[in-house]
C-alpha cells in the first residue's frame, strides 16, 4: 500500500520533519507534486536541513527517495541541493531515482513568474518566484520541457524553442525586467550535466512493481490543502493539486492502492504569501506566535502571517483529502497562552455557516471562536503521551472531537526526537 502525508493548512506544517520520524517505517519515499517552492526542514544530531526538491527520506539507508511526475525540477537548484548533502556520503545513483516525466523548470519560467507577479501589482499572489506556475501552465498547455526529454541528443532544440516563446511572453509583459541570459542559462545547463548523473525512471513502472512485491511507500505532500489549484483560496494557490488526489496523479497510483492518509497541521494556523486567512492574527498573540515558532520562510525566509487555529478550514481539508490519522505540530509553541481560540463557525452572508465557502475573503467572513483554556507546561523536553498536560489533552481532545479523526502524533519541538506517539 501506498499512505500519504498531507499538509491540511497552508504550508509548513511540519512535513519535512515527519516524513524523516515516519522513513524507517518504509521502502520508498516519493515527491508527488509541487517544486522547489517548497521547504521541509529536518533537524537531528544538531543539524538542521531544509530540502526542496529532493525527498525527506534521504537521510536514512533504507529508503529509496522517488521525485514523481507530478513533480517540477529546477535543474540549479536541485543541484544546489545536492551539494548541501555531500558530507553525508550518500549513493544518489541508488538511493534518489527521478520521473522521466516530471517537467524541467527553464531560468525563463522563474523570470516569467517574476513578471506575473509585478503585473499584478497589489493583487500579486506573493509567489516564491521559483517558476512554478509557468512549469505547470507549459505542462498543461503541452509545451513542456521534460527529464526524459535529456535522454535524447536533441534536448538542446526542445530547450531553445521553449526558451524563445518564453523571451517573447516576457517582452509583451512590458516591464522592466533584468537578465543575463547567457550566464543563467550556463548555469543551467551546467546544473543539467549534473542531473543526468543520476537515475532516470519510468516511476509510474517502478512504484507499481514495488508495490506489487509488498513494498511500503510514503508519499510525501508539499505545500497545502489550502493551496491546492482546485481547492484552495483560489487565486491565491499553488499550482498544483497538493490533496489526496494529486499522489495519484502525481506517481501514476490508482485510488484503491492508497493505505493510511497521514494529516498533518500545526496547532495554530501559519499563512506566508498574499490571500485571504480568517483567524489571523494581528495583535501580541500573532506576534508570539510568530517569535516563539520562528515563523519565516524556510524557501523565501518572508515573516509567515500568524492565527488561532481554523477547525473549519480543518475539517474541510480532512474531507477533501480522507484523512484518516492526524499530527498535531507545535504545540509547544502555544505554551503559556492563558486562553486559546479555535475558530468553529463562520459567518457568511448573514448566516453561520461551517463549511468553507467559495470565498472566504475578509468582505465576506467573519469567524467565530471557541475558547479552550491554554497550558503553561514547557513541553519541548517530553518523550511520551501520558507526561502531556491536561489542558493540553483538553484541546486535543476538542480537535479530534470536531474534525472525527484521531490525533496520533504530537510534535513537542522541530527536532526528531521530539515527537510524541499517540
Ligand atoms: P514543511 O514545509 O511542512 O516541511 O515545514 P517547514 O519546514 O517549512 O516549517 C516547519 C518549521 O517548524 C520548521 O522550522 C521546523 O523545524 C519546525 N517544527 C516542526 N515541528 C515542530 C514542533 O513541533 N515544534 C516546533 N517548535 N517547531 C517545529
Ligand atoms: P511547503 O512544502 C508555504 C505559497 C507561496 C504563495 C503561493 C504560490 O514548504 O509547505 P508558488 O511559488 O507555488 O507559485 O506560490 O503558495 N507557497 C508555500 N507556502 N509552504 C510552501 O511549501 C509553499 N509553496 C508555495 O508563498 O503564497
Ligand atoms: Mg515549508
Amino acid at each position: 500500500m501506498i499512505d500519504l502525508l498531507l499538509g491540511l493548512q497552508w504550508g509548513d506544517e511540519g512535513k519535512g520533519k515527519i516524513v524523516d520520524v515516519l522513513t524507517k517505517n518504509y521502502d520508498i519515499i516519493a515527491r508527488f507534486q509541487g517544486g522547489p517552492n517548497a521547504g521541509h526542514t529536518l533537524i537531528f544530531d544538531g543539524n538542521k536541513h531544509v530540502l526542496h526538491t529532493i525527498p525527506s527520506g534521504i537521510f536514512h539507508k533504507n529508503a529509496i527517495n522517488i521525485v514523481g511526475n507530478g513533480v517540477v525540477i529546477d535543474p540549479v537548484i536541485f543541484k544546489r541541493e545536492l551539494e548541501n548533502l555531500s558530507k553525508y556520503n550518500i549513493d544518489f545513483k541508488s538511493k534518489l531515482l527521478i520521473s522521466r516525466k516530471a517537467h524541467i523548470i527553464l531560468p525563463t519560467h522563474r523570470l516569467l513568474d517574476a513578471a506575473s507577479e509585478t503585473m499584478k501589482g497589489k493583487a500579486k499572489i506573493g509567489s516564491t518566484l521559483k517558476g512554478i506556475g509557468p512549469t505547470y501552465m507549459d505542462k498543461t498547455g503541452r509545451n513542456g520541457f521534460r527529464i526524459g526529454d535529456l535522454d535524447f541528443d536533441n534536448w538542446k532544440n526542445k530547450y531553445q524553442k521553449l526558451a524563445k516563446k518564453h523571451l517573447k511572453l516576457i517582452d509583451f509583459y512590458d516591464i522592466d525586467i533584468q537578465f543575463d541570459l547567457n550566464e543563467l542559462e550556463s548555469e543551467f545547463f551546467e546544473a543539467i550535466e549534473v542531473l543526468k548523473k543520476l537515475t532516470f525512471i519510468d516511476s509510474e513502472e517502478y512504484i507499481n512493481n514495488a508495490l506489487n512485491n509488498g513494498k511500503t511507500i510514503l508519499a510525501e505532500g508539499a505545500q497545502g490543502s489550502l493551496l491546492d489549484v482546485d481547492f484552495g483560496t483560489y487565486p491565491y494557490v499553488t499550482s498544483s493539486n497538493t490533496t489526496a488526489a494529486g499522489a495519484c496523479t502525481g506517481l501514476g497510483v490508482a485510488p484503491n492502492k492508497i493505505g493510511e492518509v497521514f494529516g498533518i497541521f500545526k496547532a495554530y494556523v501559519t499563512r506566508v504569501g498574499s490571500g485571504p486567512f480568517p483567524t489571523e492574527l494581528f495583535d501580541e498573540d500573532g506576534k508570539t506566535m510568530s517569535k516563539v515558532g520562528h515563523e519565516f520562510g524556510a524557501t523565501t525566509g518572508r515573516p509567515r502571517r500568524c492565527g488561532w487555529l481554523d477547525l473549519v478550514a480543518l475539517k474541510y481539508a480532512v474531507q477533501i483529502n480522507g484523512v484518516s490519522q492526524l499530527m498535531m505540530m507545535k504545540g509547544d509553541v502555544l505554551s503559556g497562552f492563558e486562553t486559546l481560540k479555535a475558530c468553529t463557525s463562520y459567518n457568511y452572508k448573514g448566516k453561520e455557516i461551517s463549511y468553507l465557502p467559495y470565498n472566504i475573503e475578509e468582505d465576506n467572513v467573519s469567524v467565530n471562536y471557541t475558547k479552550v483554556n491554554g497550558w503553561k507546561e514547557d513541553l519541548t523536553k517530553m518523550t511520551k503521551a501520558d507526561e502531556l498536560p491536561k489542558n493540553l489533552n483538553d484541546y486535543i481532545s476538542f480537535i479530534e472531537n470536531f474534525v472525527n479523526v484521531p490525533i496520533k502524533i504530537v510534535s513537542v519541538g522541530p527536532d526528531r526526537k521530539q515527537t510524541i506517539m499517540k
